[in-house]
């Protein structure tokens, strides 16, 4: 019987420059999911690559004084081999330059026009070079593009243009029938609502003013303009139209495109309309993730605002930071990459949790048992419950995984983990460890630890490259008990050599000393802020837009009011009752760097010691006030429902100062 297929991409990256940690996101995300796959025994087909094309890349390669073929392949190969630095596991890798694809891309091109899909009309507008985008006269902010703020060039010339709005009510339909097709959920209702439903129109896909592009077989002077190009990369990889389709017929339509949220737009109405010119299927799904930003602003590699995954990998490691970017942030959300964070997560999942129990088990087997453990798959008091909880693990993190929840999957894994850890202070083998006749209870622990790890090591694979054959070289665990399945099974740990410690699989980092070191290779504040000022224009704009379908007569605020509030993270680190007073607390909070006091009526909700340690939501710029003669320098958000009250919190750990938005 034929395997069953499954077949994920990538966008294909734009190579205007080195790739920061923000691109690995969408990488790493997909090589994680195409691993999980393959464990599961599927046949993958897992694709990324480079979309070479366009003005701005024929400009940069003038500037340099090199051809656009030679830029681009200097810089295609540097993401190549990050790619193979980070143990990406792509099964293609496709360049748009590739003839194969251009072949193709214009074979795409003339069969739509043909169909009378493609026609050719003038176009007149805004350009934008650097973000190779056409704006119309209203969607310029201050005469300038609304993207980036950089100028813009008003340009006319004769276009080829694809006729989008043809297939409005087709796609409006797909979406509304198949609610699977964009997840999240929530990109689904932006695009039915800020783009099809106000009506779509035609789309320019040819361009006259530079020749760095597929030319047009059967008009020369044109150049096929960005979409079409970079979008039928989906296909043409798999050798669509071209002498050898198998690929094609074995792998499409795509099981997933994992794709930045700005891009979900483009995926989910301009790629099934040139599918649906086309009569081909549709792809299954389109998951748009969040992006990753750096202490509130988006990355920008236009800007120089990077974070360098080299160097980061050589710092830490690879499987660290490969944890972290999966770890960290719910896939769909956008997500802070701080150095902080970063090394937060490294000492307590990573050191502690993880790193711990492997050197602590493989200790006590050496120390105990001289490195040969003797089986005994009996249980005693307290095993039941750690195993049933680490061999159901698998089910639960599958059930993630089918939904590319990586975080979810990894917190479940990580509760074996710590589950794992409690049994050894349980048991307290080094207890047992004192008297001859409890040898054989030593035994069933130390076989019990063993046996948890062996599972866990199974359920990394797909985020982790690296550690888990340390694991298995540590132990002893041969290949032929590391198959995905036998992760729901236990008992079936059999040493076929001694155990070794061998290196600490992740040491610790001293938080301070590296936070002074990071700063200097992490540029962050005015930059950061520069580049959120711009993501927060364009979020407005959409924003405002969704905000007057609001029509439950609550008073409509546009975003900029909303920017007027600072709320912050902030730590409790001082709880106290105010004098004379049965309802106030005075509270000192730790927000980043500054330290505020706050008076809240919560006195009958929380006593003063239960709120030491916990992560508030506080309102940072609000004006100082006096109550019962206590200054408060800002507000604790709180919500009520009758008689209750519950102080609004953080779902997950992130250090105080943190924005919210
Ligand atoms: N070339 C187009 C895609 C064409 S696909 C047919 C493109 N290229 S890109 O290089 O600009 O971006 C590639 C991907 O990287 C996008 O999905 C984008 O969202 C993602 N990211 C870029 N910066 C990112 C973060 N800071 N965080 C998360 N993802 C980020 O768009």
């Amino acid at each position: 019987m034929s395997k069953k297929t499954f077949y994920i991409t990538t966008p294909i990256y734009y190579p205007s420059g080195k790739l920061h940690i923000g691109h690995s996101y969408t990488t790493v995300a997909a090589d994680a999911m195409a691993r999980y796959k393959r464990l599961q025994g599927y046949d993958v087909m897992f694709l990324t690559g480079t979309d070479e094309h366009g003005q701005k890349i024929q400009r940069i390669a003038e500037e340099t004084g090199v051809t656009p073929q030679e830029y681009v392949d200097n810089i295609v190969a540097g993401i190549e081999k990050l790619w193979s630095l980070m143990n990406i596991s792509n099964d293609k890798f496709i360049r748009t330059t590739d003839e194969e694809h251009v072949a193709a891309v214009q074979k795409i091109f003339k069969t739509l026009y043909d169909k009378g899909d493609i026609y050719k009309s003038e176009y007149e507008g805004w350009y934008c070079t650097p973000c190779e985008s056409f704006w119309t006269e209203t969607q310029l902010k201050e005469g300038k593009c609304p993207d980036c703020e950089r100028p813009v060039e008003l340009t006319k010339e004769e276009s080829y243009f694809f006729r989008l709005s043809k297939y409005q009510e087709r796609l409006i339909k797909l979406l509304e029938e198949n609610p699977e097709f964009i997840q999240p959920t929530s990109r689904r209702n932006e695009m039915l609502n800020n783009f099809l439903r106000p009506g779509l129109e035609d789309l320019c896909v040819s361009r006259t003013s530079f020749n760095w592009g597929i030319p047009v077989t059967f008009d020369d002077k044109h150049v096929v303009y960005v979409w079409i190009d970079a979008l039928s990369n989906y296909i043409t990889a798999l050798g669509y139209l071209s002498d050898n389709d198998e690929l094609y017929k074995k792998f499409w339509p795509a099981d997933v495109h994992l794709v930045g949220k700005e891009i979900v737009r483009f995926h989910t109405i301009i790629w099934p309309a040139m599918l649906m010119a086309l009569d081909l299927p549709l792809p299954k799904q389109i998951f748009g993730h969040g992006w990753l930003v750096l202490d509130g602003g988006k990355m920008s590699k236009s800007k120089g605002n990077v974070v360098d995954p080299v160097v980061l990998i050589e710092k830490y490691g690879l499987d660290a930071i490969r944890y972290f970017l999966l770890r960290e942030v719910p896939f769909g959300a956008d997500g802070v990459f701080s150095n902080e964070a970063l090394i937060s997560r490294i000492n307590s999942d990573l050191a502690n949790d993880l790193g711990n129990l492997v050197s602590r088990t493989v200790a006590m087997i050496k120390k105990y048992f001289d490195g040969v453990l003797p089986i005994d798959r009996e249980g005693g008091e307290f095993d039941q419950e750690l195993r049933s909880l680490v061999v159901n693990t698998k089910t639960k993190v599958e059930e993630h995984m089918d939904k590319l929840q990586f975080s979810s999957a990894l917190a479940e894994i990580w509760k074996a983990v710590s589950r794992t850890n409690k049994y050894i202070d349980e048991t307290m083998p080094w207890i047992l460890a004192k008297e001859e006749e409890k040898r054989p209870r030593l035994a069933q622990v130390l076989y019990n630890l063993a046996e948890s790890i062996r599972i866990i090591s199974i359920l990394i694979q797909p985020f982790m490259t690296e550690t888990p054959i340390k694991i298995w070289d540590q132990l002893g665990i041969p290949e032929n008990q590391t198959a995905w399945e036998s992760s729901g099974e236990w008992g079936i740990y059999s040493q076929t050599k001694p155990v070794t410690s061998g290196q600490i699989i992740f040491p610790r980092i001293d938080m301070d000393a590296e936070m002074k070191k990071l700063e200097a290779i992490t540029p962050t504040t005015e930059k950061a802020e520069d580049d959120k000022k711009q993501h927060d224009t364009r979020k407005n704009k959409k924003d405002e837009k969704a905000n007057s379908e609001n029509t439950e007569g609550i008073a409509i605020i546009g975003i900029e009011d909303f920017a007027k509030i600072e709320l912050r993270v902030a730590k409790v680190l001082e709880c106290e009752k105010v004098e004379k007073s049965d309802k106030l607390l005075k509270l000192k909070l730790k927000c980043g760097e500054e330290e505020k006091q706050v008076v809240s009526g919560i006195a009958e909700y929380y006593s003063p010691d239960s709120l030491i340690g916990k992560k508030l939501i506080f309102l940072a710029n609000l004006k100082p006030a006096k109550l019962r003669g206590v200054e408060s320098q800002g507000m604790i958000l709180a919500a009520t429902h009758g008689q209750s009250l519950v102080l609004l919190t953080v779902d997950q750990d992130i250090p105080d100062g943190a924005r919210v938005s």
